[in-house]
């Protein structure tokens, strides 16, 4: 039994992350990530959303966080969005946050956003300040506010980071 814990930290502590592209998710991907945590449950995510977002991730860019065959994240965006990509849904699972999974989640998606463009946009909770945290450390900017836009008492900030004006 204590090796088994003493097995489990360590797996934690220093967890082997591979950042994958994947081809798309299934409904109990999504669903084991997202649903019953914040913000999804705040904003009244239900498994019909979660079906939604696996029938979605086909027809967009995805990049997988696996340690060893267990994916524990993902980045899902789309190309088409203000001259540059669009990143939807971020997630790392609970027991592996704080690793930097999300961090190398999104410098492998900024390697694949900024070989063809020049922004990446996202939106963010207001009340997500973990997550608005996570952002500007990473150097995203705050570019706006979108009022009420999911749910009626609570806003999504779009932030944005750059490489310069679409025309050079
Ligand atoms: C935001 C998120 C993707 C970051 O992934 P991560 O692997 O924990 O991130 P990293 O280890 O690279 O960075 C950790 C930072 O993330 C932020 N963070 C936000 N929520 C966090 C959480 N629940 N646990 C740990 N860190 C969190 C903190 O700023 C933290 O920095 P700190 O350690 O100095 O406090 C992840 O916490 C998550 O899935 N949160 C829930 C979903 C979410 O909010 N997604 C973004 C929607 S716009």
């Amino acid at each position: 039994m204590r090796n088994k814990l003493a097995a489990g930290r360590a797996r934690l502590s220093n967890p082997r992350i591979q950042i994958r592209k994947i081809k798309k998710l299934t409904t109990e991907d999504v669903s084991a990530l997202i649903l019953n945590t914040s913000p999804w449950s705040n904003l009244g995510f239900t498994k019909k959303d979660a079906k939604q977002m696996a029938k979605t991730s086909q027809d967009r860019e995805l990049l997988g966080a696996y340690v060893g065959r267990e994916l524990v994240g993902f980045a899902l965006y789309k190309f088409g969005f203000l001259g540059g990509a669009y990143l939807g849904n971020l997630v790392v699972k609970g027991s592996y946050r704080g690793h930097k999974i999300g961090e190398k989640l999104m410098r492998a998606m900024e390697t694949q956003v900024f070989q063809k463009s020049k922004n990446l946009y996202l939106c963010v909770s207001s009340f997500n300040k973990g997550a608005q945290k996570f952002y500007r450390r990473l150097n995203y900017k705050k570019v706006g506010v979108l009022k009420a836009l999911l749910v009626k008492k609570h806003d999504e900030y779009l932030f944005r980071k750059s490489r310069g004006p679409i025309r050079g």
